[in-house]
């Protein structure tokens, strides 16, 4: 992992977690998170080896009562660390616990906003407030999710937050800089959290803001210079934003030393094929090989409705082209992917040594055979997305480029509903063009906002730029419409256009309705075999973001 100062984030199983982690790297300091399980396991402590590059801890929330059933073990040596400990919710439960305090099951409950006094000009909220009360006490915003609470205080620990429904809301040993909030500064809705985690990052932990993607890519230019050395990577390109960005990481550290192949299995955007090898093909040192794959994957799929087998078809047909081709390639020892921080956290916290380790699986592709036996270079898997989006930036790549929308591995094999047909996707692929050239070129005004359609920050930026993901699907479905005098029968396209952060929830955007009539006629009007457009509106939970 990186060479920087940071602060570990110990994850008890919040879903807020993530958003702790992105909350501290917002300032420029640098989060690593690692799950509880982890923290005492297999022999290797990972608490106990000095690490002076620690400058913090951070105990997040969890789903679990102390002392409860189904309670995580708590290491208590990281006391030890010397560092400064702060915990959240559970987090604070924890430290309450653990010195001497009492935690309450299901006591004081709270969901939801709630306003929190701050108490004894502690280091940690001094002089952080959103408003004062008639008293001249300093109050906060906050956003509370508990279930349990401190009814104790520790011996040794002051009080220095509560609420109307919660006396002990925040606690810390300052002697120790050990501190506790029941509230979470990390949630969008504690207006001041940004400032709280700021204030326990660089003031209390004292933890440097050298977080910057310019200082990461130095670094990690010299770095994959240094592991590398001599030998070649291969790299599977899928044109998507993290291929890309590794690509490009790739090319600046060994240039000619890089291969890259790129599949075009006849699923993909409009274009897409000659975009990728335009951006790349001229671009790059090394070689960068194109292989057209699109009769194959045609033909495997011939008859087949089913999507979990339409999907299986198609990772196992990616896997058996990658190998052949990589075989091609002599003297490759290395396989770079794409995996991000989010992949790592979201397979239990699994942070791996070195970079120097053997393949089992790709999650891009779908799995890769053992057999290939090449060691795994992962240079972005510190990275959140955004940050992986900054990163491309830094180093040249077109903005947008970087900025693209997800796109399936699948691609639009599982767009197309029922059997893919190369007739289908070719008019799938024409309506999608049209879908997201109308989102790109249609910007977001005051009105959009006084509608409740966008938010303030949007304004000025495309439809395409604010959301999070859009897209066709190809129903095999005909029905009766009228083109000119004539009766058509043609066939329905589903349009779905989401709001996401991390994909795993997904709201159906609310657009301008003129702005979906136009997408609506533009599209029956220039894509010859479709008759009608419909809107998808489910939200994700239930329905999930792509239709199969
Ligand atoms: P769902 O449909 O599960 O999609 O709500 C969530 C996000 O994941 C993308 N997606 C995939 N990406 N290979 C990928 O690389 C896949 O097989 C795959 N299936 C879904 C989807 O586009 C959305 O962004």
């Amino acid at each position: 992992m990186e060479k920087v100062s940071y602060i570990l984030i110990v994850d008890y199983g919040s879903q807020l977690t993530q958003l702790i982690a992105r909350r501290i790297r917002e300032q420029g300091v640098f989060s690593r998170v690692i799950s509880c399980n982890l923290l005492k396991g297999q022999g290797t402590t990972f608490v106990g080896q000095k690490d002076d590059l620690l400058k913090g801890v951070v105990l997040s929330g969890g789903p679990e009562s102390v002392g409860g059933q189904n309670s995580h073990s708590f290491d208590e040596q990281l006391f030890d660390l010397d560092v400064p400990i702060l915990g959240i919710c559970f987090g604070m439960q924890i430290i309450a616990e653990v010195h001497g305090g009492k935690v309450e099951f299901g006591t004081n409950r709270e969901f939801g906003r709630s306003i929190v006094r701050a108490h004894g000009k502690s280091m940690l909220l001094g002089e952080i407030q959103d408003f004062k009360n008639d008293a001249g006490h300093g109050l906060l915003n906050v956003w509370m999710s508990h279930g349990d609470s401190v009814t104790k205080l520790p011996p040794q620990f002051k009080v220095i937050a509560s609420s109307a429904d919660c006396a002990i809301a925040g606690i810390a040993d300052e002697k120790k800089h050990v501190y506790g909030l029941q509230f979470h500064p990390e949630a969008s809705h504690t207006t001041q959290g940004k400032k709280i985690l700021e204030r326990f990052c660089k003031s209390i932990c004292k933890c440097p803001s050298s977080w910057t993607m310019k200082e990461f890519s130095r670094n990690k230019i010299a770095e994959i210079k240094k592991l590398v050395g001599e030998d070649k990577v291969l790299l599977g390109l899928s044109g998507g934003v993290d291929s890309s960005v590794v690509a490009k990481l790739l090319d600046m550290a060994i240039g000619q030393q890089l291969m890259c192949i790129f599949v075009d299995t006849g699923m993909l955007r409009k274009n897409e094929a000659n975009q990728v090898m335009k951006t790349f093909e001229n671009s790059f040192s090394g070689i960068v090989r194109k292989v057209d794959a699109r009769e194959v994957f045609f033909r495997k799929l011939k008859g087949v409705i089913d999507p979990e087998e339409k999907r299986k078809i198609i990772g196992a047909l990616f896997v058996e082209i990658f190998e052949r081709e990589s075989e091609k390639f002599t003297d490759v020892t290395w396989l770079a992917q794409g995996t991000i921080y989010p992949d790592i956290i979201e397979s239990a916290g699994t942070e791996s040594a070195g970079a120097a380790k053997k393949i089992k699986s790709h999650h891009n592709v779908g799995g890769l055979p053992d057999k290939l036996a090449l060691k795994l270079l992962e240079p972005i898997k510190a990275l959140f997305k955004d940050e992986v989006r900054q990163l491309g930036l830094e180093l040249g790549l077109r903005k947008d480029l970087v900025n693209r929308h997800p796109f399936p591995g699948p691609g639009l094999g599982i767009r197309v509903i029922g059997e893919v047909t190369s007739a289908k996707v070719a008019i799938l692929q024409k309506a999608d063009e049209i879908l997201l050239e109308l989102l790109k070129t249609q910007i977001i005004g005051k009105e959009d906002v006084s509608k409740g359609l966008a938010m303030e920050d949007n304004i000025g930026k495309s439809w395409y730029e604010a959301t999070a993901q859009a897209f066709c699907v190809f129903l095999p479905l005909k029905t009766v419409g009228v083109k000119g005098d004539d009766r058509s029968y043609d066939w329905v396209i589903a349009i779905r256009i989401v709001n996401s952060t991390d994909f795993m929830t997904a709201n159906a955007a609310r657009l301008p309705f003129e702005l979906i009539e136009l997408i609506s006629s533009e599209i029956i009007n220039k894509v010859n075999d479709v008759s009608r457009v419909v809107l998808d509106i489910s939200n994700k939970p239930p329905a999930t973001i792509e239709w199969e």
